[in-house]
């Protein structure tokens, strides 16, 4: 093989690899994004253990439940940032949902109390399946 023909073959391996790597990557978003949408569900036995102002992490649905204190009234949220997405901690200690990547920072009510984050919390609605389970949407129920 002369230089000309090693130059050649790597030129067109190294191609091969950006374009795969390219591939996997949005394949992976796409997958990735409409398997969680997917997922949103959980058992409605999960409402009766809710304590009022103790939000409940639901990881498998990728969100948190809150029952206000005032008035019994459950809200769903998305457990990611609204700022750039990463998933939210609660602290129990400061009553508030801390985001670990910029420090953006969220009342139970999933106001911003602390940015960069520029956007609430986004509200989640539930709506009830078949059997034993409800379902998070990000729209509410049509009437
Ligand atoms: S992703 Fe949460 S503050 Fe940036």
């Amino acid at each position: 093989m002369n230089k000309r023909s090693f130059l050649k073959y790597g030129l067109l391996s190294l191609s091969s690899a950006v374009v795969a790597m390219g591939t996997w990557g949005i394949a992976k978003f796409v997958f990735f994004d409409s398997g969680r949408k997917k997922r949103r569900e959980f058992s409605k036995e999960v409402l009766s253990r809710l304590q009022p102002d103790v939000p409940m992490h639901l990881p498998e649905a990728g969100a948190w439940l809150v029952k206000r204190r005032d008035d019994d009234q459950i809200t769903a949220f998305d457990d990611r940032c609204p700022h750039l997405g990463c998933r939210e901690n609660w602290n129990s200690e400061r009553m508030l949902f801390e985001c670990p990547c910029h420090g953006s920072e969220f009342d139970l009510e999933g106001n911003v109390r602390r940015g960069p984050a520029s956007r609430p919390m986004m509200r989640l609605y539930m709506i009830g399946q078949d059997g034993n389970k409800l379902r998070l949407h990000d729209k509410p129920p049509s009437s």
